[in-house]
């Protein structure tokens, strides 16, 4: 059996990637936070304890999946954002170079500008804050500098039901559980869903096809905010008792303080050329996700 190092795998991505690739490879998954019996304490800001860990597994592949993910944190805790999201990478960087064996790096659609309605592969990013300009940085550094690897750029993360997803669709579920009727949701904020055991399988394609590189990595479709609420509302047939109100993002400016491009729409055009788009649409993915993950939960 190939063997996978998993690092920083205890949030909503290393769940899926635990799932879909625990079935055929052996794990080691690692996380500062240890979440899951299935987790191992290991901070990969720490370049020694990272390199000596990694090793003694003697993996065939390293997968470098945590980062912060907290846009406003990130604008709060500069240095450590860098720490953890960049310099970290150089740190996978280093050790997957000297095993000499093949690294994974989670990028983000956020390091666009916004400055136009969707962005294929070879778009040129311009990360607008410091969540952005950071991951941005590390995928700079895997690409110049990674012998074999492969950079997946996800975009709005739905995943890991109640207990892990902490983006969009639980924010959503959470008001609606303790009783809301209206919910206030932006209007101009453009972007495309990513399902996190879609995003696993499909790194796996490209894993066992060898098909290195940098992809863009999102469910098919694009949408807004706005869209993926009304969806949502009507999937948990709750169409006819919350109302959604349309507000702009200035509406949340206090609490969501961080910048963000009014559209992070991706397309996965080399993906697609290559003929290894496995991603389906952003709805169909959102009612695989619901149905799953959310079926006891209001
Ligand atoms: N979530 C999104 O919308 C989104 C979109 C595009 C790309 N991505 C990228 O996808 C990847 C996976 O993110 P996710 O969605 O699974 O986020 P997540 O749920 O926040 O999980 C990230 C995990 O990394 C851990 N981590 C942070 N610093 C660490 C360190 N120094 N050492 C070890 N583990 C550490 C976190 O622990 P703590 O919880 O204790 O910090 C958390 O368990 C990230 O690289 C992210 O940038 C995410």
């Amino acid at each position: 059996m190939r063997k996978i190092y998993l690092a920083g795998s205890g949030g909503m991505l290393g769940q899926a990637f635990h799932q879909v690739f625990g079935r055929d490879y052996e794990l080691r998954c690692t996380d500062k936070d240890v979440n899951e019996p299935w987790l191992d304490l290991l901070d990969f800001r720490d370049l020694d304890g990272y390199r000596k860990d990694v090793e003694a597994f003697r993996p065939d592949y390293l997968f470098h999946l945590g980062a912060h993910t907290d846009l406003e944190y990130c604008e709060q805790h500069v240095e450590d954002t860098y720490l953890t999201n960049t310099t970290s990478v150089e740190n996978a960087v280093w050790i997957a170079n000297r095993l000499d064996i093949p690294l994974l790096y989670i990028s983000t659609a956020g390091i666009v500008d916004g400055s136009k309605d969707s962005f294929d592969d070879w778009d040129l990013p311009n990360p607008l804050g410091h969540y952005a300009r950071s991951k941005y940085a590390g995928e700079l550094y895997v690409t110049q500098n990674a012998r074999r690897h492969l950079v997946c750029r996800a975009g709005w993360m739905m995943g890991g039901g109640p207990r892990k997803d902490k983006k969009f669709v639980q924010k959503i579920m959470k008001q609606i559980k303790s009783g809301k009727t209206e919910l206030n949701v932006v209007r101009d904020k453009l972007g495309t869903p990513t399902y996190t055991m879609d995003f696993a399988a499909n790194v796996k394609a490209l894993v066992e096809a060898e098909y290195w590189g940098l992809y863009n990595m999102v469910c098919e479709g694009v949408t807004s905010r706005l869209e993926v609420a009304h969806e949502l509302v009507e999937t948990i047939g709750m169409k006819d008792r919350v109302r959604i109100n349309e507000v702009d993002s200035d509406f949340f400016k206090a609490e969501f303080f961080a910048p963000r491009p009014d559209s992070e729409r991706l397309l996965n055009r080399k993906l697609t050329l290559r003929n290894m788009n496995r991603m389906r649409d952003w709805r169909v993915a959102l009612r695989d996700y619901v149905g799953s993950a959310y079926s006891h939960y209001l």
